[in-house]
C-alpha cells in the first residue's frame, strides 16, 4: 500500500461536524485510498455552530467530491443539499454528501451500513421477531432498517415509553398497522415469540460505564438468539457478555461504523468495495478506537 502523493489531480473528502477531533472516519477512507490507488485524500473539518450553509456551499466552490455529516448537522444540512436519497429522506437524517452537477445529494449510510454489518454477520431481518432497545437516534436507524429488511415484528423497548411510541407510530407510518410495538423495559415478557434479535441503540455500556448494561433479567437473555451492540466502546459491552454467557451470538457497532464509510466511499468512486479489502479497512479501524 503506498501513501497517496498529493498532487495537482488529488481529490478531496470530508467529515463536516462539531466536535470533529475524535473521528475514525479518515483511517476508513484514507485506507481505502491507499489500497485502490485513488488520489484522494479525506480530511476532518470542524464546523462551528451557524456556519453549516457556508460551509457546504464553499465545499461545492471548492470542487469537493464528498463530505459525510456527524453531529450535531445530520438535519440542518437537509436545508442545504440540491437532491436526497430515499432512504435518507424517510430517516429525516444524512450523513453523506456526494457531489452531482448543481450540488450535493444526502444519503443516510448509517442505516445502510448496519443492514451491510448485520448481513456480514449472517444476520437477515426478514420475517425475523427484532427487539430494539433504545428510542434515540440510532434506535431510529435500527427500527427503520429492521423495518425494510422484512421485520416480522419489531418491539420497541425504552426507558421512556413515550419515546418509543413515537418511534413504533412512525415505523408504523411505512408499514403494516401494528409492525412496530412499544414497551417499557420491563414488559419484555409481553414479547410474543419464541425467539427474537436484538439490536442494543441506548447508550448504556458506553465506555467509561462499561459495566452497565440496559436489560439484567436473565429471562431476557434465554429467548435472544443473536444480539447486535451499535455501541463499540468497549468492544465487548455488557450487553454482549451476558448475551454470550446465554451462549447467543453478538456483533459489536464497529462494522456499522465500517460498513457507513465504505458505502459511502463507494458512492463517491463508483465503485465496490469487496469484502477482503473491507476486511483489511476493518483492521485498521480496530486500531484506532
Ligand atoms: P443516540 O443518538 O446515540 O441514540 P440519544 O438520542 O440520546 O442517543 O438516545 C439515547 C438512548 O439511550 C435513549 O433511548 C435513552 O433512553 P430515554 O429515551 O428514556 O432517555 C437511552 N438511555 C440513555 N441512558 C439511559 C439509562 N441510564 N437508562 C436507560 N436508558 C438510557
Amino acid at each position: 500500500m503506498e501513501p497517496v502523493v498529493i498532487d495537482g489531480h488529488t481529490r478531496l473528502c470530508g467529515v463536516i461536524g462539531n466536535p470533529v477531533e475524535h473521528t475514525s472516519s479518515p483511517a476508513i477512507h484514507n485506507t481505502l485510498a491507499q489500497i485502490y490507488g485513488h488520489n484522494l485524500v479525506y480530511v476532518p473539518f470542524k464546523v462551528e455552530d451557524g456556519f453549516i450553509k457556508d460551509a457546504i456551499s464553499g465545499a461545492f466552490a471548492l470542487n469537493i467530491l464528498g463530505l459525510n455529516v456527524t453531529v450535531p448537522y445530520k438535519t440542518d444540512v437537509l436545508e442545504c443539499i440540491t437532491c436526497i436519497d430515499d432512504m435518507a429522506k424517510r430517516i429525516g437524517a444524512v450523513n453523506t454528501l456526494v457531489r452531482v452537477e448543481d450540488g450535493y445529494k444526502g444519503y443516510n449510510t448509517d442505516i445502510l451500513g448496519l443492514k451491510r454489518a448485520l448481513l456480514h454477520d449472517g444476520m437477515d431481518l426478514k420475517d425475523k421477531c427484532v427487539v430494539i432497545l433504545g428510542a434515540g437516534g440510532a434506535a431510529r436507524s435500527a427500527a427503520h432498517i429492521a423495518s425494510l429488511m422484512g421485520a416480522k415484528q419489531i418491539y420497541i423497548l425504552n426507558r421512556s415509553i413515550s419515546k418509543a411510541q413515537v418511534l413504533a407510530d412512525e415505523v408504523n407510518k411505512y408499514s403494516d398497522h401494528g409492525l412496530a410495538i412499544a414497551l417499557e423495559l420491563n414488559q419484555f415478557d409481553r414479547i410474543e415469540a419464541d425467539s427474537y434479535v436484538v439490536l442494543q441503540a441506548t447508550s448504556v455500556g458506553l465506555a467509561p460505564n462499561e459495566n452497565e448494561v440496559i436489560i439484567d433479567n436473565p429471562a431476557f437473555y434465554e429467548k435472544a438468539e443473536y444480539g447486535f451492540d451499535l455501541v463499540y466502546r468497549p468492544a465487548k459491552t455488557k450487553f454482549m457478555k451476558l448475551m454470550e454467557e446465554h451462549g447467543k451470538r453478538t456483533q459489536n457497532g464497529l462494522s456499522m461504523l465500517l460498513y457507513q464509510g465504505i458505502i459511502a466511499y463507494e458512492l463517491w468512486n463508483n465503485i465496490s468495495v469487496t469484502e477482503e479489502v473491507a476486511a483489511q479497512v476493518y483492521s485498521v479501524l480496530e486500531g484506532t478506537v
